[in-house]
């Protein structure tokens, strides 16, 4: 964007003016883009939500005026699939970022919420670990990739990305946890809830000790909570509390729309506003957003 006026007077004729003008056109023009807020969805079983909650967080977010990228690391590619975006269209994906054959920006595709953009994935995806498995950076593709996403257009810069994870603690999850601020697990309201989660936690930490010092759990979401089954509440309370207030408020209901939703290729809250399941994404968005401010004041 320039910032010469373009209607300057003849030379020399108005100078203070000018002056003025182009010191208020400088204050006026937009501050260096703030990096992202990096959030990795994980958790290594399937089947618990994660892709459910990309889409759908990611689209309550964008809801409320956020600019949100969602990155799909699962070689499923469900989350690409589950926002409408065809495989014929995936002319880039996130296997050619990883592989640097590519840059984000040519991986990134719009959807059909505003303001919500993907880099969708496909089924190559599941071969990287073999491919670049031996390379000294094989951890940090993902952030360097973001880093110079940031660094370019500010067309291209988003406030939230959210990263759809495997259901595994691969190369893959390894990428996304390196590369992100925060953590954040879906765990469905079932009697193995809890199970597999120290695992988690385990990674995390080591991702931590080794590849990413500033990593955090940002919170733990509860899912596919079913008010009929009493198992739902106890499940809630078990995991209340093990993981304490890392625990959203927000419980995620096990909701019918929520699972139609991605075979018409729409997000919940596009296919159903008014449903308990786009009202608890909803409310997890604004839930999220308050702990953004609140760990920003602590900081
Ligand atoms: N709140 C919900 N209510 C009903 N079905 C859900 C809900 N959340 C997820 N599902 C369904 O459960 C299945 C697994 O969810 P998914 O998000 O794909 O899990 P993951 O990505 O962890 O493997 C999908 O068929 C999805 O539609
Ligand atoms: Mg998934």
């Amino acid at each position: 964007m320039t910032i010469i006026p373009t209607d300057t007077p003849e030379p020399g004729t108005n100078l203070e003016s000018d002056v003025i003008e182009l010191s208020d056109r400088l204050r006026a023009a937009p501050a260096p883009a703030q990096p992202p807020r990096v959030l990795a969805i994980a958790n290594q079983k399937g089947g618990v939500g994660k892709t459910t909650t990309a889409i759908n967080l990611g689209t309550a977010l964008a809801a409320i005026g956020e600019t949100v990228l969602i990155l799909d690391l699962d070689p499923q590619g469900n989350a690409s699939t589950g926002l409408g975006i065809d495989r014929k269209s995936r002319t880039y994906s996130t296997y050619d970022v990883l592989t640097t054959q590519a840059s984000l920006r040519d991986a990134i595709l719009p959807t059909a919420v505003p303001r919500l953009h993907i880099a969708p994935s496909t089924m190559d995806l599941s071969g990287l670990e073999l491919e670049i498995g031996q390379q000294r950076d094989r951890a940090f593709r993902l952030r360097a990739a973001l880093a110079a996403l940031n660094a370019g257009a500010v067309e291209a810069h988003y406030s939230y990305v959210l990263v759809d994870c495997p259901p595994s603690l691969n190369l893959l999850t390894v990428n996304a946890m390196a590369a992100a601020n925060a953590i954040l697990v879906p765990l469905q309201c079932e009697f193995f809830a809890l199970e597999g989660l120290s695992q988690l936690l385990k990674t995390v930490d080591q991702v931590k000790q080794s590849l990413n010092p500033e990593l955090t759990i940002h919170g733990v979401v509860l899912t596919m909570y079913d008010a009929r089954n009493n198992l739902s509440g106890q499940v809630v309370a078990d995991v209340r509390e093990f993981m304490g207030d890392k625990v959203y408020d927000t419980v995620i209901p096990r909701n019918v729309r929520v699972s139609e939703a991605p075979s018409h290729g729409k997000p919940v809250l596009i296919y159903d506003l008014k449903c308990v399941g786009s009202e608890a994404y909803l409310r997890l968005a604004t839930e999220l957003i308050q702990r953004e401010r609140e760990l920003k004041k602590a900081s």
